[in-house]
């Protein structure tokens, strides 16, 4: 058979200082490391520098060369330093075949605007990763409510009372901030709770900020399933379990991570949510999943490839790229 060389092509990744991420455990450099073993130019800049100028996006973009990690008794091994940088100019994100927007959420005023910013990046030009108009529509926490069939009974308000019908109801609820990531502000409800208005109280800002409220579900303590999505479709999963003491399956808040496979149900779920995903031009989507149910669909910058690639020997990062790869040779060819 004959191998089709694929041409080196420009990516842009808009990243928090590159200094600050875990070469180990972020997906960004699982990404940009993928990108550049496959021969393709790999640039980075920060949120702060994207411009409009003359009616195009532009950012201070700065090339970088990665070191990639190794697998050494089963634990990924960074080499220090990991990245090197070189070439820093102010250049037109149009002379990139794509741009990726993987800046840590939470979404703050300064992360929206920039996402009005990469707005003016002609798409017929250059791929934008995730579609800015679909990270404004997707509110991590709440994309999710219109997937009504595969999600746990919620209610967003910043009622007290209606709040406390609800956990009244159900005798455990979970209330979740909706710009929060990483379990930070995730609380148990219970109408028994003596601090119980306290919580309210302080989770709505007074009643003047809506929260989730969902229902409990039991099986959290078989763990909380990160699944990635490319393009709408699952290419792995982890599965996240919490530490001793702790309710919370984030990796952030101590969780260890487990080998795990994607039930028919959770792939029930995959195809449930993909023709939405696709149409907002959520490329590279992670979901969570607990007891099969939807709970999130993180769309900022989702993580999870470094701990799917170490449990099962993948290489998604690398398959990410190849759909760039052929994403960008069908849009040449129109
Ligand atoms: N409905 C629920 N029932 C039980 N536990 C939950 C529920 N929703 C979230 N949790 C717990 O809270 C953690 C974080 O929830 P999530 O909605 O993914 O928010 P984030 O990860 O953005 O903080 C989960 O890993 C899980 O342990
Ligand atoms: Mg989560």
């Amino acid at each position: 058979m004959l191998a089709i060389e694929a041409e080196s092509v420009k990516l842009a990744f808009i990243i928090d200082p590159i200094s600050t991420l875990d070469p180990c455990h972020d997906t960004s450099v699982a990404l940009m490391e993928a990108a550049h073993i496959m021969g393709h130019e790999v640039w980075i800049a920060q949120v702060n520098s994207l411009s409009v100028v003359e009616g195009k996006a532009w950012a201070v973009l700065e090339r970088v060369e990665l070191v990639p990690i190794e697998l050494v008794e089963g634990r990924w091994v960074a080499a220090n330093p990991w990245y090197k940088l070189s070439d820093r100019t102010f250049m037109c994100l149009e002379t990139m075949d794509a741009v990726f927007m993987r800046t840590d959420p939470p979404v703050t005023v300064p992360y929206l605007y920039a996402t009005y910013i990469l707005d003016y990046i002609d798409p017929k030009k250059t791929l934008v990763i995730n579609n800015p108009s679909g990270i404004r529509a997707a509110n991590e926490k709440m994309y999710a409510l219109q997937f009504s069939k595969v999600i746990p009974e919620t209610i967003v308000t910043a009622d007290k009372q209606i709040i406390r019908q609800f956990v009244e109801a159900k005798e455990t609820a979970v209330l979740k901030p909706l710009g929060n990531k990483a379990g930070e502000g995730i609380l148990i409800l219970q109408p028994s709770d003596r601090n119980f208005n306290s919580i309210i109280e302080l989770s709505t800002l007074q009643g003047r900020v809506p929260v989730m409220v969902q229902e409990f579900i039991p099986d959290a303590k078989e763990g909380d399933k990160r699944i990635i999505l490319l393009n709408g479709e699952p290419i792995g999963a982890v599965n996240r379990l919490s530490a001793a003491g702790e309710f919370r399956n984030n990796m952030a808040t101590g969780g260890t991570v487990a080998k795990t496979d994607i039930t028919p149900r959770e792939h029930e779920i995959c195809s449930q949510i993909a023709a939405t995903l696709c149409q907002d031009g959520l490329i590279f989507v992670g979901i969570d999943v607990i007891g099969g149910y939807l709970t999130e669909v993180n769309v900022t910058s989702p993580t999870g490839v470094r701990e799917i690639d170490r449990l099962d020997g993948t290489r998604l990062g690398h398959e990410v790229i190849k759909w760039i790869e052929q994403a960008l040779h069908s849009k040449n060819k129109k």
